[in-house]
């Protein structure tokens, strides 16, 4: 049988990006970032995003399809985020999708977002198949899922308040760091040890439940009142107690939901997922339990198109396509 050919496009944030899929085999995955000039701003400018991805999508659909070696006429369908995201920078990417989809006559396939991160594990193991049991950790999700088929979830728990990605970059900014802050907070925690206490969010209760909150108002609070006293303190030892206190408690839990629903096999994805620590805390405890890990590769965790062509090929398998009155939506819910 003949693999489908997937186009897939993302603009939600600060990432312009489109990649050419063949089945669940990667032919091309291209990205503008404009993160570069957003954190100038220390964060992002909808309004900016919006425009630079009006600059930048032509080109990397281009670049796509070039490096695929695949013509726009080879393409079987398109699959395109349409939420959740800022707004304008969505509507960029999506009338492009929609475009393309009535000029060559093929199926459009309006993605969510997150279900995208969740679809990355499928694209690092072609053989990958449900039941699994998922780590989804971003910017603005945090959640243990369980998949029972391709199509059908349910979440098995997730953040009462802040995600785990927006807690990094809430840190980051009170240490100084420059934004997106994931990155560079794992970076100073290199160089420091995890040696100053910090709350135990929700360590032996809430079942699959997390709460961020909490522990970044500490870190707050501790170098607040550090820098007003006086005394010397270390920038690298509060980034390393903080990482190890916001992500050995997913690795924990994800372990536990797994060994629950006696899934053999944990995968994960969203931006947080990049994190070394993690990956290495992870890797280890899914070793000992003996779990199966599919971890995507990093450049797949942050914001990518391969994703959102991934998720599109299981709604082009399901029959799923959109109509192109689909508008695009700030927030939808995971389910
Ligand atoms: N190495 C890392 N360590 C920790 N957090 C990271 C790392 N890399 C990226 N992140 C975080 O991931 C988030 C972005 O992930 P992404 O999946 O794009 O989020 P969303 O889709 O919710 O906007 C940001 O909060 C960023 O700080
Ligand atoms: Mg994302």
């Amino acid at each position: 049988m003949k693999e489908p050919i997937l186009l897939g496009i993302e603009s939600s944030c600060d990432e312009t990006a489109a990649a050419v899929i063949r089945g669940r085999k990667i032919l091309s995955d291209e990205i503008a970032s404009s993160a570069q000039v957003q954190a100038k701003y220390g964060g992002v400018v909808p309004e900016i995003a919006s425009r630079l991805h009006t600059d930048a999508i032509d080109d990397v659909v281009s670049r796509a399809l070039r490096t695929a070696n695949v013509k726009k006429e080879e393409l079987d369908a398109v699959a395109v985020t349409y939420g959740a995201g800022l707004l304008g920078a969505l509507l960029v990417g999506l009338s492009f999708g929609k475009a393309l989809s009535y000029a060559l006559h093929i199926p459009l396939i309006g993605v969510n977002h997150i279900r995208g991160h969740l679809a990355a594990a499928y694209l690092e193991d072609e053989e990958l198949k449900p039941p699994f049991v998922t780590l989804l950790a971003s910017g603005g999700h945090t959640a243990i899922l369980y998949t029972r088929t391709e199509t059908e979830f349910e979440v098995l728990g997730g953040t009462l308040d802040d995600a785990a990605g927006e807690a990094f970059d809430k840190v980051a900014r009170i240490l100084g760091l420059p934004y997106p802050g994931g990155p560079h907070v794992e970076a100073l925690a290199r160089e420091g040890k995890p040696c100053i206490p910090m709350p135990q969010m929700l360590k032996g209760a809430g079942g699959y439940s997390f709460s961020y909150s909490g522990l970044k108002t500490y870190v707050i609070n501790y170098v607040h009142t550090m820098s007003q006293r006086g005394e010397v303190w270390s920038r690298a030892d509060v980034a390393a107690s903080f990482q190890s206190a916001a992500l050995d408690i997913l690795v924990k839990k994800v372990v536990e939901a797994a060994k629950e629903k006696g899934a053999d096999t944990v995968t994960a994805g969203g931006g947080v997922i990049a994190n070394g620590y993690l990956r290495e805390k992870l890797t280890e405890a899914c070793r000992e339990n003996g779990l199966r890990l599919v971890l995507p590769a990093k450049k797949r965790c942050t914001d990518n198109a391969a994703m959102i062509a991934s998720e599109g090929l299981i709604q082009y398998r399901a029959g799923n396509f959109s109509p192109l009155t689909l508008n695009a939506a700030a927030s939808i819910p995971l389910k």
